[in-house]
């Protein structure tokens, strides 16, 4: 099968297409005919050697979107024919064909298209575990969302706002009316204005630019930071208020109530840019990806959309 690939660490131009085997599954697994990707900020960085690989020619990525091609024998939830979305274990989908396990799976709903169910699994799933069971967000809580217009700000703002929240967010001024189109209610250019300055008594930080420091002064005593970039110290995990490290756990569930989110109308998918599933196309998604200012998700076109 297509697939892309690197063989060495290094910058984008080390990408490049490849045929390697169509993967085997095991009973508990499905294989996924793929009709789209995506790219996260861990691909890159695994590309270049600062996140550990697994093993060259090394396969990226890690969001699934498309239709089952085959299922393992211990497969129950999903059958041959099922369009799905998943964040997988570490094993790449920039390729033709991946393998999930089926605890990973969540079904796309019809109304969400394969691109926009590209765009779910990683981000949405980390933005709805951080607001929804790590803060625990709640009506009228008061919450800061770092980085609103990446790719896990855009759903974690939007979850937020679904669940009652008063959110604030730090974007360029260019994506300032996209934020508050989204459902923002404070939106700093972090350019021109320190946030510290202007927010104060928050329920929650939702940090994902490694700016622990500055997110817990603006906390309650009783407040909450979340950080999915950097790693407290133990002064600031202990202290009130209190920080932690998140780490994504891919499960099917959290990621199936992001999209029935998306497909019952609360929250958006916003698509940055798409390329498609060829050496030129990912090299490119790469270097949007690392400009660190895309504005939502980077989609990977790999085949057409099946017609039902
Ligand atoms: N722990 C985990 O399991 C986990 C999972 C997913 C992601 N992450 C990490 O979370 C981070 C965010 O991921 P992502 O996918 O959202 O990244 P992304 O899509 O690449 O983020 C790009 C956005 O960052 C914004 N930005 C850049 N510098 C900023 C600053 N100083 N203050 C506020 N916003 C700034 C840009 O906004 P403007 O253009 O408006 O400036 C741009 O829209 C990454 O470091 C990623 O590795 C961790």
């Amino acid at each position: 099968m297509k697939a892309i690939v690197i063989d060495r660490f290094g910058d984008a131009q080390e990408l490049h297409e490849a045929e390697i085997p169509v993967p085997r599954i095991d009973s508990d697994e499905v294989l996924v005919k793929m009709v789209a990707t995506s790219v996260n900020p861990i691909d890159w960085r695994t590309r270049n050697g600062t996140r550990a690989g697994w093993g060259f020619p090394l396969l990226l990525g890690m969001d699934v979107s498309g239709v089952i091609a085959e299922v393992g024998s211990n497969v129950h939830r999903f059958k041959v024919g099922d369009a799905v979305i998943a964040r997988p274990d570490n094993r790449g989908t920039y390729a033709e064909y991946v393998a999930v396990r089926e605890d990973k799976l969540a079904l796309k709903p019809a109304t969400i298209s394969f691109e926009e169910g590209a765009a779910i699994p990683l981000a949405g799933t980390i933005a709805y575990q951080v607001i929804v069971q790590q803060l625990a967000v709640g009506k009228g809580d008061k919450v800061l969302v770092q980085g609103g217009a990446g790719g896990v700000g855009l759903f974690a703002i939007q979850i937020a706002k679904a669940r009652g929240a008063y959110v604030a967010t730090t974007a360029s001024t260019e994506n300032h009316a996209l934020l508050r189109s989204l459902g923002a209610d404070e939106v700093i250019d972090y350019h021109q204005t320190k946030y510290t300055d202007v927010l104060h008594d928050y329920d929650g930080v939702f940090d994902t630019m490694d700016d622990i420091d500055n997110g817990l002064k603006i906390l309650k005593p009783t407040g909450r930071l979340i950080s999915i970039a950097g790693q407290p110290s133990f002064t600031q995990q202990n202290g009130h208020p209190s920080a932690r490290h998140w780490r994504m756990h891919p499960n099917g569930q959290d990621t199936a109530a992001v999209a029935e989110l998306v497909a019952t109308g609360k929250v958006k998918v916003i698509i940055d840019s798409e390329y498609p599933l060829t050496t030129a196309g990912l090299r490119a998604a790469h270097i949007r990806s690392e400009s660190h200012h895309a504005h939502g998700k980077i989609v990977i076109t790999i085949a057409d959309s099946p017609v039902k």
